[in-house]
């Protein structure tokens, strides 16, 4: 028996972090369940819109003709010559070689780190952060270290190089970023991009949210490198459907390595680990590529939701102003009282109303989250408004009967 447990613990994957999130999830399932309707599930990243008309057309034509066969590993060519022509009016020059195409950009994120490991190498990541980064890291052998972020979470360069060491290979960057809503600045990416060279990291820039920016546009970062002999470029980039396209369940991304010899250790990654991306979604991903005017809207859909919800918890103070990207907003819910787990359980026993705490996207023991949770504002516009009144309500008569407890 004992040998059995020292057996066990010896499985590096039991360092990976467990996702606080998920267990936000089951409480909101297991109150959905005892009530009998549904929670105000505002901690998820589920879009209120639907993938376009012509993608499900597409996905249909696609199963009903037998197109189901394997694709190759880098995905169907059709496809990637599309995307090229994407990211060149984007002002990225690639070529389908440098695509892949990916069961989702979250696979292709975890590929690239595969393909880049070295060993005792460390995956800088954001100190606030998508918490898969984290999993991955570990998951790929990597020493996992997050980067302090500067004021309203943007990215401070000099802040990277501080904390960056010599076992440095690779730097996450995330914009638009999830869970802060940051959209990073123009400058401090070509200032990174600079820090990147001087010290010879990689740099996997995750561009999930590239629609989703609310004020001016969304230069990709390999649009900086357009200058760089490709031999010498360092930049990896991740896009999806899932977001614009509202596609998370067809697991369509890509990556688009920076040169060849990049694309050739990606290759062998997902030779060894996928086969193929699936080919009635690669199919649909086609078709939604010619839609640009289902982004928009979607975009517009999420904007309007944004702007409808958070006058008010501006006013409220709990959130400096509204974020200037993204699905999700933090906010700090030090009024009400309570901790970020405390409120959000609270908030969903006597509200029906889930919120992610944010330690679920930070690193351990990071005091600047204890009373910050993130929300979702992609979602239905009436139940968000709803969410967000009850929340405010929370926090006012939570504050208002811990401040009556004291006096
Ligand atoms: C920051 C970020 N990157 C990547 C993804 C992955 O999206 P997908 O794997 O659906 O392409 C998500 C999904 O929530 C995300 O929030």
């Amino acid at each position: 028996m004992t040998e059995l447990v020292e057996h066990r613990r010896r499985y590096p994957v039991e360092r990976v972090p467990e996702s606080s999130l998920h267990a936000v999830f089951r409480a909101s399932r297991r109150w959905t369940d005892t009530h009998g309707r549904e929670a105000n599930a505002l901690h998820v990243g589920e879009p209120a819109f639907a993938m376009p008309p012509a993608a499900v057309e597409a996905m249909r034509r696609a199963l009903l003709d037998g197109r189901c066969a394997y694709t190759s590993a880098e995905g169907m060519p059709e496809l990637r010559e599309a995307l090229v022509a994407k990211l060149a009016a984007q002002g990225v020059g690639t070529t389908a070689d440098h695509v892949f195409v990916t069961p989702g950009s979250c696979q292709g994120l975890s590929a690239v780190g595969a393909a880049v490991h070295t060993p005792g190498a460390a995956w800088l990541i954001p100190r606030v952060h998508w918490p898969i980064y984290r999993q991955q890291g570990v998951l790929n052998g990597y020493d996992v270290a997050g980067y302090p972020l500067g004021p309203g979470y943007a990215l401070d360069v000099a802040a990277v190089a501080r904390t960056a060491t010599p076992a440095t290979r690779v730097i996450v960057v995330n914009s638009p970023a999830n869970p802060t809503g940051a959209v990073a600045d123009p400058d401090a990416l070509r200032e990174l991009l600079a820090l990147a060279t001087e010290r010879d990291w990689l740099v996997v820039s995750d561009e999930a949210y590239e629609d989703f920016v609310y004020e001016g546009g969304h230069p990709p970062l390999a649009a900086l490198e357009a200058d760089v002999e490709p031999a010498r470029r360092r930049v990896f980039s991740a896009f999806t459907f899932s977001k614009g396209y509202a596609m998370t369940g067809c697991r369509v991304g890509y990556i688009v390595a920076p040169n060849d010899e990049f694309a050739g250790l990606l290759r062998r990654v997902q030779e060894g680990s996928i086969i193929a991306p699936p080919t009635p979604a690669q199919i649909g991903a086609l078709a939604a590529l010619g839609d640009g005017d289902a982004v928009r809207a979607n975009v517009a859909a999420v904007r309007g939701s944004r702007d409808a919800a958070m006058g008010a918890l501006v006013e409220a103070g709990l959130i400096a102003g509204p974020p200037a990207g993204g699905w999700y907003a933090l906010l700090d819910i030090a009024s009400s009282g309570h901790t970020a787990t405390e409120f959000a359980d609270r908030l969903l026993a006597e509200y029906g109303v889930a919120v992610a705490p944010a330690a679920a996207f930070t690193v351990p023991g990071d005091p600047s989250t204890r009373t910050v949770v993130r929300i979702s504002f992609a979602g239905d516009r009436t139940r968000l408004l709803e969410g967000t009144e009850a929340l405010l309500r929370a926090c006012r008569t939570w504050g208002g009967e811990r401040a009556a407890g004291r006096a």
